[in-house]
């Protein structure tokens, strides 16, 4: 569905090939009438083909219960129909109209304190609400009857980044429907008491009637009740889209569904992987958080939206052209890195650059975060900025709809693992599971080496090495999982805290990490965290942070990587590896950073038998990835540096890049090369 999509965004220029989509959401609501033409005459100069429409507009397209006020709305698809630009049409349900909180405050969420979530921002409305749905469904049905043939529709946007504010709510309507999620997943309450393990603090349930959310209390909630509450909450979202869904399906089959996900920093209320399945393509939002390893995270995200779309093209539904307006200090974007950032998207597997959002707002909450067309006007850096982007993107057409290829190297991405392992009540609540995984992946990208952020549905036995960063939750099919692909020749790398529990937050018992304890040949008997601050040197393998372990090696053939020289466990080992069947099984007990986990990698990628792709002088400075189709493969080289990069040696079609006078790629401060390879 994704092709015919790209293959409609041709413009009026007669064109048939299929195109990377480029674009914003749109919010023409926000403006006079005569703005709107200038829009669709700047969007074409842009090389603007796809805009999101309606997102927020609910209260302006129903002003009412039984007034639609869809004018202003026919005008503007028609304007941007004619002007040969598609629309991504949202359901516009992501924000209730003041008259509908009004009439039915039971719609609005409650937290954990019993507190109400009132409207007078966006998103207050509780996902399991009958109220809500009736008619935020009764808004989808109105829309699509309305737009179900318009030339201009080319996608639906269902709601908007769904769980962004409302992914937790504890009122009667959720408690009511997380019981009977609890009913279908344990079916008797024995079942579920031996579950959460209920024999604790005098919890035992003897009536479903007396289980709640997990709301505030006198100490720690039960583990698994919040564990089981996070898959609910993220359950119930994914049905109230399904919801919305359907009714589009019914009455559009042919028009593709996304929503747009946030696989971003510390956005985990949303299993995406589990959500994936349920659109036509995967969307995602994603915002640069300004920080030592900003665009290493930016790679990282894009590379496991491509990870949840299982490989296939997906769409950036939103990024900034600079500043956001929600972060404490919203840093303005340096010149290249606006085209940096979305060219990274691109070389991860998205097929659509869109922006938040076209014309920056007069008035709002958003006043401040930038826009395609700034409140300078066009006349300004942004917008040149953003035209020659729209030039690149032309250039780029022959990616769209091509596959990245895959690595060798996959880190393992689990949503359980990350829910569990952040849970209260633990040996430290420093611990944070995805800057862990980050920092592999920066390690990786520092050596020049290409991974994968893959989830553990992925099919794992396409890579050489696999790195499972506090795989914390590990149910006995998957310890067996594991097993066998060290056993049948894979490479499994894991660290402090992972194969601790099983899927009901259950201590693997015998001794630590007890569903990997005979694969790794070691036993812990005791975890060891350090207070923030300290830490402890390792022989040869740099210094750790966080967390270390009492491990005793059960195996006489495990090779001792590192011992630990300082601290409690001075003398003990400290990273450790066996060799299991044709594989090998490592396990890394300490938090030991980007440098220091680079300083140890090239142990650990030694017996997988990979290596950097990249020549010499580009290792650290330069990311490359490669998307491939039935017309070519596609080289993406990304300056990683604010230093210039010169690249020799490489030969194949420049679509975008700089070449010095003896034709040798040259990659400029932050500048990103797209080079299509000779055939073979
Ligand atoms: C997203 C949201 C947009 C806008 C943007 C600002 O979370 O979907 O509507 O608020 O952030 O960065």
């Amino acid at each position: 569905m994704i092709s015919t999509l790209l293959s409609q965004l041709n413009g009026p220029d007669g064109d048939s090939t299929p195109r990377l989509a480029y674009g914003a959401d749109y919010n023409p609501e926000q403006w006079p009438r005569e703005v709107w033409e200038e829009d669709v005459r700047l969007m074409r100069e842009a090389g603007v083909n796809l805009v999101s429409v309606g997102i927020f507009s609910w209260a302006r397209i129903q002003p009412a219960r039984d007034q639609w006020d869809f004018g202003w709305l026919d005008e503007i698809m028609g304007l941007l129909h004619a002007g040969g630009i598609g629309v991504d049409l949202a359901t516009a349900t992501a924000s209730p109209p003041p008259w509908l909180t009004t009439a039915h405050p039971e719609i609005l969420p409650v937290t954990a304190s019993g507190e109400t979530v009132w409207p007078g921002a966006r998103q207050h409305w509780r996902p399991t609400s009958p109220v809500f749905r009736e008619h935020a469904l009764r808004l989808v049905r109105t829309m699509a009857e309305r737009y179900a043939d318009h030339p201009a529709l080319a996608a639906w946007h269902i709601s908007n980044e769904l769980g962004c504010h409302n992914i937790y709510d504890y009122s009667d309507d959720a408690a009511r429907a997380f019981r009977d999620w609890l009913r279908d997943r344990y079916t008797t309450l024995d079942a579920l008491n031996h579950a959460w393990g209920t024999a604790f603090w005098s919890q035992r349930y003897s009536d479903w009637e007396q289980i709640l959310p997990p709301r505030l209390a006198a100490s720690h909630p039960n583990p698994t009740q919040q564990l089981d509450f996070k898959r609910f909450s993220s359950d119930a979202l994914k049905e109230y889209l399904r919801a919305e869904r359907d009714v589009l399906r019914e009455i559009t089959p042919d028009v593709p569904v996304t929503t747009n996900f946030m696989v971003m920093g510390n956005t985990k209320g949303m299993n995406y992987p589990d959500w994936a399945g349920e659109i036509d393509f995967v969307s995602n939002d994603h915002y640069v958080h300004p920080g030592p390893q900003d665009r290493d995270e930016l790679s990282f995200s894009a590379n496991l939206t491509s990870g949840i779309a299982s490989g296939r093209p997906w769409f950036l539904m939103e990024h900034s052209t600079s500043a956001v307006n929600w972060q404490p200090v919203n840093v303005a974007k340096r010149p290249g890195d606006l085209a940096r950032d979305s060219l990274l998207h691109v070389a991860h597997g998205a097929d659509a650059v869109c922006y938040f959002q076209w014309r920056q707002s007069a008035a709002g909450a958003e006043k401040y975060h930038s826009a395609m067309v700034p409140h300078a006007g066009a006349d300004s850096e942004v917008f040149r900025a953003v035209t020659a982007l729209g030039q690149t993107l032309k250039a780029l057409a022959p990616v769209a709809g091509t596959e990245r290829e895959p690595a060798r190297v996959g880190i393992v991405y689990d949503w359980e693992s990350w829910w569990a392992s952040e849970q209260d009540s633990h040996p430290t609540a420093l611990l944070d599971y995805r800057q862990e995984a980050l920092d592999w992946y920066s390690a990786l990208l520092a050596l020049g080496v290409r991974a994968d952020v893959v989830t553990t549905t992925a099919d794992l036995d396409r890579y050489d090495l696999l790195i499972a960063p506090v795989l914390h939750v590990i149910p006995a099919p998957l310890a067996k999982e594991l097993t066998r692909y060290a056993e049948t020749g894979g490479h499994l790398v894991t660290t402090y805290f992972s194969g601790v529990v099983d899927e009901n937050d259950h201590i693997w018992l015998g001794g630590h990490p007890g569903a990997l304890r005979d694969l790794l040949g070691i036993r812990i008997e005791e975890f060891g965290p350090l207070l923030d601050g300290d830490s402890v040197d390792l022989d040869g393998a740099g210094t750790g942070t966080l967390w270390t372990d009492r491990i005793t090696v059960t195996d006489p053939t495990v090779e001792v990587l590192a011992h630990y020289r300082t601290g409690t466990y001075a003398g003990m080992p400290a990273v450790t590896r066996r060799a299991a069947g044709q594989g090998s099984a490592s396990y890394v007990s300490t938090r030991l950073g980007v440098d220091g986990l680079a300083g140890l990698l090239p142990e650990l990628l030694g017996p997988a038998g990979v290596r950097s792709e990249l020549p010499a002088e580009a290792r650290g400075s330069v990311e490359q990835i490669v998307r491939r189709g039935p017309d070519g493969r596609f080289l993406f080289l990304v300056n990683r540096t604010d230093g210039t990069v010169p690249l020799t040696g490489l030969s194949g079609e420049v679509l975008v890049g700089d070449t010095d006078s003896e034709g040798s790629l040259v990659l400029g401060p932050r500048d990103v090369a797209v080079v299509r390879l000779p055939a073979g």
